[in-house]
């Protein structure tokens, strides 16, 4: 008998299986792109076009034909035009008739049309299953393969089975698929490409309007001040002294506000008495924008070391320091060394080092590809535990700065608090509650609503 025998012969002479046809309407940069993507991926293409001869350059390999015969010879069709030029499709009706018909469109701007554009192409085909996908995509991505910022594509359509082909194609293309269910969500996945940098919005006005208020505030108490009362033009100061101020201040103010939405939501809980109620939509929004808002503040935190080393080095300084020193000479005078200044000193710039070590330490551990290599456990030690350790370094740095200050009147300009002294007041509230929390018996109470237990209020 003859063994059984497989016949063995090269890979590229195996014939090949046919490969699936799909179809492309429009010819702009989108179309161009993706037809690219899908001939290099196996796909064989046609393009519909209203003038078939005449519709310019086109990935090699692809075929051209009307939009009638187009649709009519492949299953799935992509349709890449814009929404004003839809009505082209009223006369194929009966071509795309159970066919998978897959909207990338996106408008310029948010809620132009009273419903989304797939939905529109599903009232204008009703016999065909619309899908909405790729529309997050850009041509520039889909020509140079997906990078790690666009590897997601969000798909929503009513026909399960043509969804299931539409993954298929984009799971063959390289991309992520992430189905967000039916077409009502077509909106939202319109919205996502208009989006500018949502997360940070929050976080940036914030910035912007702290930045704005204690600049002016110290404009007014420094330069203003000293020239009204004192004749005297220090405006040069606002280039770094001031800014050196602004800076931290905000810094340590918006660090402070990444641990109040926690605090605030933990007294909630317990004031509640559940973990099982919602948390009102301003604190829900707050939770999510606190990584953007730590790495705004450690830009702002980096800016003021910065500008604290190159102190030594400005005119103004040296120019103080060797009048001080040339004076003390004529006048043959010496100074005492004061150990509790060297102390201060020493001790706020220790404290500042650490709370600047650590704040970088936060910085780095938010970064995706850190924190997607720590376990939830390490991640949460480092940005709690080290988090409130890097507050309260960095507010001590700013006591330790103020030292008496705070009880010198001389220091309250025009009856108003120096900027540090302002700035203090949020990191030590928000210090302070966590203190409460952390007392033992408002550590169990908390403990035991997170882990389930609800309070029974008696009726
Ligand atoms: C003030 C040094 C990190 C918050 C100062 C001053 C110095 C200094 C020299 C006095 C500036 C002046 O005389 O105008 C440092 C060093 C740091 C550091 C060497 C780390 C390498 C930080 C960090 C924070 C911070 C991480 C927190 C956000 C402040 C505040 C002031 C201050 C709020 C008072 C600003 C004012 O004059 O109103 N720091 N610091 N510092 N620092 Fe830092």
């Amino acid at each position: 008998v003859k063994p059984e025998s497989v016949s063995l012969c090269p890979l590229g002479m195996t014939a090949a299986p046919e490969q699936e046809l799909l179809c492309i309407f429009g010819t702009g940069d989108f179309g161009r792109s993706l037809g690219q993507r899908l001939l290099q991926t196996g796909y064989r293409v046609v393009y519909g076009s209203r003038r078939p001869h005449s519709c310019g350059p086109l990935p090699q390999g692809a075929q051209v034909m009307s939009h009638e015969a187009a649709a009519q010879s492949a299953g799935v069709i992509f349709l890449c035009v814009h929404r004003e030029n839809y009505d082209f499709l009223e006369t194929l009706v009966t071509q795309l008739k159970g066919k998978v018909l897959v909207d990338v469109s996106n408008n310029l701007k948010k809620n132009v049309y009273p419903e989304a554009n797939a939905e529109y192409l599903q009232r204008l085909i009703p016999g065909a299953h619309v899908v909405k996908a790729f529309n997050t995509l850009s041509a520039w991505s889909l020509q140079n393969g997906p990078s790690d910022a666009s590897r997601q594509v969000y798909l929503c359509g009513n026909s399960a089975e043509a969804k299931q082909q539409v993954v298929e194609t984009a799971t063959k293309l390289g991309f992520n698929v992430l189905d967000r269910g039916t077409l009502s969500a077509a909106r939202e996945l319109e919205d996502f490409p208009l989006q500018l940098f949502p997360e940070w919005r929050l976080p940036l006005r914030l910035a912007f309007g702290l930045t704005a208020f204690f600049f002016f505030y110290l404009l007014i108490r420094d330069v203003v001040y000293t020239y009204v009362e004192q004749d005297k033009d220090i405006s040069f100061r606002i280039m770094v002294s001031l800014a050196n101020k602004v800076f931290p201040i905000v810094s340590l103010i918006m660090l402070s506000l990444c641990y109040l939405p926690g605090v605030v939501a933990a007294f909630l809980q317990l004031y509640r008495g559940t973990k099982y109620k919602r948390f009102p939509d301003w604190l829900d929004r707050w939770m999510l924008c606190r990584k953007q808002l730590g790495l705004l503040a450690l830009g702002f935190a980096s800016l003021h070391v910065l500008y604290t080393l190159i102190i030594p080095i400005r005119y103004y300084v040296r120019f103080r320091i060797a009048e001080s020193t040339i004076s003390k000479i004529k006048e043959n005078q010496t100074s005492v060394f004061d150990t509790t200044m060297a102390w201060r000193v020493d001790s706020y710039y220790a404290m500042g080092i650490l709370g600047f070590g650590l704040y970088l330490l936060l910085g780095i551990s938010s970064l995706p590809s850190v924190s997607n290599a720590l376990s939830w456990r390490e991640f949460s030690f480092i940005q709690s535990k080290l988090g409130y350790l890097t507050l309260f370094f960095c507010t001590f740095h700013t006591y330790l700065y103020g030292w008496d200050k705070f009880l010198r009147p001389s220091y309250y300009k025009w009856y108003t608090p120096p900027g540090y002294m302002l700035c203090l007041v949020v990191p030590s509230v928000v210090m302070a509650l966590k203190l409460v929390i952390l007392l033992p018996c408002v550590d169990r109470s908390l403990t035991r609503i997170r882990r389930g237990w609800e309070r029974t209020d008696p009726e």
